[in-house]
């Protein structure tokens, strides 16, 4: 990972993510509190390592996960701040380092359309919608992004 991205301190920086922060992101995520395919997700996501942990004074605060499996490009398929630690511009630095490690030039993530909070952080962070999936949650369809950025931003 890029030195820039791990920061100058290394208990405030993002870096690849361990098996060992599982009960972390099961801390910040309440899904997967109560969901144990979220957990199996989580693991998965970090025995691959495909999942990057944002850190504040060591404690990891965040995290994003990365996966190949839409339509053979770069998918976002987990991004969550915890609560208590929200609109401190944690996601727009996991969503750089998404960018950075994604392997295929294409990126992509989808939210809700009802998250308000995704789709303003997605806008801000250079993506732009890219079609709508129906019949995943009722009358709230899934919205996709694509990120729009500059190939050169991606490989810096
Ligand atoms: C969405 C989420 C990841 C944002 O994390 P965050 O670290 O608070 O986001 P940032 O601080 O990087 O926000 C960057 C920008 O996104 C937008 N944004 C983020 N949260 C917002 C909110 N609640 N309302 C409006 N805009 C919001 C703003 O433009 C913000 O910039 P600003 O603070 O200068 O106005 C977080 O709220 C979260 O974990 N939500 C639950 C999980 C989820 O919905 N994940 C996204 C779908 S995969």
């Amino acid at each position: 990972m890029h030195r820039r991205e791990i920061g100058v301190h290394p208990r405030n920086c993002v870096r690849a993510g361990t098996v060992g922060d599982l009960s972390s992101l099961i801390r910040i995520d309440e899904i997967a509190q109560s969901s144990a395919n979220r957990r199996a997700q989580l693991e998965q996501a970090l025995v691959s390592g495909q999942c990057f942990v944002a850190l504040e004074n060591d404690e990891v605060i965040g995290f994003i996960t990365l996966s190949y499996t839409f339509f053979d490009c770069g998918f976002i398929p987990l991004l969550v701040v915890a609560a208590n630690h929200r609109r401190k511009g944690t996601a727009l630095r996991l969503l750089r380092v998404a960018r950075k490690q994604c392997r295929t030039e294409k990126l992509f993530s989808s939210a809700n359309r009802s998250n308000f909070a995704a789709a303003r952080l997605f806008a801000k962070a250079g993506y732009v919608e890219s079609g709508r999936i129906d019949n995943l949650d009722l009358e709230d369809p899934e919205i996709v992004f694509f990120f729009g950025g500059r190939v050169e931003d991606r490989v810096r």
